[in-house]
C-alpha cells in the first residue's frame, strides 16, 4: 500500500520524536511491504521563523493531500520566547487551531491508560492504581469557546474581555456517533461530560447525546458534570470508558487523565474528521527545556503512528505491530528519563535511554 503522510516535525523537541515515530514507520513498511511517502511542513513556531506567520495556506494545501498527518509539537516557552511577544492570532498555538479548522478535525481521541510496566509512576494511591484503568477521552476539536466570536472592548474606562460558547446540534451529534462509535469498539460505556447546571450549550450536548444514544441501546450512557469528573478520574478512574465532552472540558480534563497515568510521554493522539483523514499527535507539548538533548520520550508519538496506521490505513496488524513491539521494549526495562521511577532499588532493574536508542530498539521489535 503507499501511505501518503504529511510531516509536521514543529518545534521543540518536534523534530527529534517525529524522527523516531518516521523510522519506525519504515521498519513497519519494509516488513509489511507498504511504502511510505513523507512531505514535511512547518507549522507554529518553525513557520513564524520562516514566514512570519504559524501556518501558511500553502501548508494547509499540502497537508489536505495527503492521507494523514502526523506532528510532533508546537510551540515555545511563554515566558521567554520572542513567539508569545506577537499578537495571539500570530503565536505557534494558531497554526494548530488553524490547522484543526481548515482540515475539519473534529473529534479528538485521547487514550489515557495505566501501562502495566509503569503503573509505580501512577500518582495514585495503590489501592486505586493497582485495579488499573483505561479511558478513551473524545474532545470535541472545532467548536466550543475555542472557536466562538472573541473582543476586548473598554467601556467607560474599563477593560472587557468576552469570549462565547456557541454549539449547534450538528457538530454535538457527530462527535456524539463518534464517540458511541468508538464505545461499541471498547467496552460500551460512554459518560457524557458536560455542565448542564448551569449552561445552555451544556443542556443542548445533553439533549443530543440523549437522541444519538437511542440508536446505540447496546451501549451504556451516563452524564456527568465536568467538576464531578474532574473529581473522580483521581477518585476512580477505572470507572471510565468512553468520556464524551466538548472542547475546553475535554482540554482540561486530558491533561488530568495524562498526569494520572503518570506517563504522559506515553499518551497518543488522534484527531479525526468524517472521513478517513486524521492528523496524528502526542498528547504532550514541546518540552522545549529538554529540546535537543536527545532524551526526550518518542513513545507518544510512535504510538500516534500505530494509531494512524490503524484509523486512516485499516492496517491494524502493522498498528499492531508497533505496540506489541512498545510493550516488548518496557518489558525489557527501556526507559526514557521521564519514564524512569523514582525509588533508588527500582531504578537499578531499568536501563536508561535516549531518544535515538528508543527508536531503535523498539524498530529491533517489529
Ligand atoms: C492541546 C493544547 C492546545 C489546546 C493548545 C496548544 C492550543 O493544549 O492540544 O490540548 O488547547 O487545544
Ligand atoms: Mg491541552
Amino acid at each position: 500500500m503507499e501511505l501518503n503522510i504529511t510531516c509536521i516535525p514543529g518545534d521543540g523537541i518536534g523534530p527529534e520524536i517525529v524522527a523516531e515515530a518516521k523510522k519506525v514507520l519504515d521498519a513497519v513498511a519494509v516488513k509489511y511491504g507498504h511504502n511510505m511517502k513523507y512531505t514535511d511542513i512547518l507549522m507554529g513556531g518553525a513557520s513564524i521563523d520562516a514566514y512570519g506567520v504559524p501556518l501558511t495556506d500553502e501548508a494547509i494545501e499540502t497537508a489536505k493531500s495527503a492521507d494523514a498527518v502526523l506532528m510532533g509539537s508546537i510551540g515555545g516557552d511563554t515566558t521567554t520566547s520572542p513567539w508569545y511577544k506577537l499578537p495571539p492570532n500570530l503565536r505557534p498555538e494558531a497554526g494548530l487551531l488553524g490547522i484543526r479548522k481548515a482540515l475539519n478535525l473534529f473529534a479528538n481521541l485521547r487514550p489515557a491508560l495505566l501501562y502495566e510496566e509503569l503503573a509505580g509512576a501512577c500518582p495514585l494511591k495503590e489501592e486505586i492504581s493497582a485495579s488499573g484503568f483505561d479511558m478513551m477521552i473524545m474532545r470535541e476539536l472545532t467548536g466550543g469557546l475555542y472557536f466562538g466570536e472573541r473582543k476586548t472592548v473598554e467601556e467607560n474606562g474599563v477593560l472587557k474581555a468576552i469570549d462565547t460558547l456557541t454549539y449547534d446540534e450538528n457538530e454535538i451529534r457527530r462527535i456524539a456517533i463518534k464517540g458511541f462509535d468508538i464505545a461499541m469498539k471498547r467496552r460500551k460505556k460512554v459518560t457524557s461530560v458536560d455542565k448542564a447546571n448551569v449552561l445552555d450549550s451544556s443542556r443542548l450536548w445533553r439533549k443530543i447525546v440523549e437522541e444519538v444514544a437511542k440508536d446505540y441501546p447496546e451501549v451504556t450512557l451516563e452524564h456527568m458534570l465536568v467538576d464531578n469528573c474532574a473529581m473522580q478520574l483521581v477518585k476512580d478512574p477505572k470507572q471510565f470508558d468512553v468520556i464524551l465532552t466538548e472542547n475546553m472540558f475535554g482540554d482540561i480534563l486530558s491533561d488530568e487523565a495524562s498526569m494520572v497515568t503518570g506517563s504522559i510521554g506515553m499518551l497518543a493522539s488522534a484527531s479525526l474528521n468524517d472521513t478517513k483523514f486524521g492528523l496524528y499527535e502526542p498528547s504532550h507539548g514541546s518540552a522545549p527545556d529538554i529540546a535537543g538533548k536527545g532524551i526526550a520520550n518518542p513513545i507518544a508519538t510512535i504510538l500516534s503512528a500505530a494509531m494512524m496506521l490503524r484509523y486512516s490505513f485499516d492496517l491494524d496488524r502493522e498498528a499492531d505491530a508497533i505496540e506489541a513491539a512498545v510493550k516488548k521494549v518496557l518489558k525489557d526495562g527501556w526507559r526514557t528519563v521521564d519514564i524512569m521511577p523514582q525509588e533508588e532499588d527500582e531504578r537499578a532493574k531499568v536501563k536508561q535511554v535516549g531518544t535515538v536508542q528508543m527508536g531503535d530498539l523498539i524498530c529491533g521489535q517489529i
